[in-house]
C-alpha cells in the first residue's frame, strides 16, 4: 500500500539535479527542474538500469548518465524514437516541503 511520506524541502534539492529516497526495495529519484519543477521516477533506466538521478536534466527531461536515452520526467517514457518507460510518482509541495507517495510504504 502507497502512502505519501515527506521527504525533504525542495532547497535541499539543487536545480537540476535530483536526490534520491529508498522505499521498500525500490529507489525513487526526487528531481528538482530549473522552473523549481518536482517529479519523482523510479531511480533505474528502463535500458539497462541506469541511475537516473546522476542523468542530465534539461526541461522536463532527465538524459541517463550511461547511454544518454531521454525520459519524459511527467510520465516516466522515452522520448521518440527510442522506448521504454519507468515509473512515475506522485508528488506534492506543501509549505516547501515535498511529499511523495511512495511505493509499498
Ligand atoms: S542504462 Fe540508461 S540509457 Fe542505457
Amino acid at each position: 500500500m502507497s502512502e505519501w511520506t515527506e521527504v525533504g524541502r525542495i532547497e535541499d534539492i539543487p536545480r537540476l539535479s535530483a536526490r534520491v529516497v529508498r522505499a521498500e526495495a525500490v529507489d525513487v529519484a526526487v528531481f528538482r527542474t530549473a522552473r523549481d519543477e518536482i517529479f519523482a521516477l523510479r531511480d533505474r533506466c528502463p535500458h539497462k538500469s541506469g541511475p537516473l538521478s546522476q542523468g542530465i536534466v534539461h526541461g522536463s527531461r532527465v538524459t541517463c548518465p550511461l547511454h544518454n536515452l531521454v525520459l519524459e520526467l511527467t510520465d516516466g517514457r522515452a522520448a521518440p524514437p527510442d522506448e521504454g518507460c519507468t515509473e512515475t510518482y506522485p508528488v506534492k509541495t506543501e509549505d516547501g516541503k515535498i511529499w511523495v507517495l511512495l511505493p509499498g510504504s
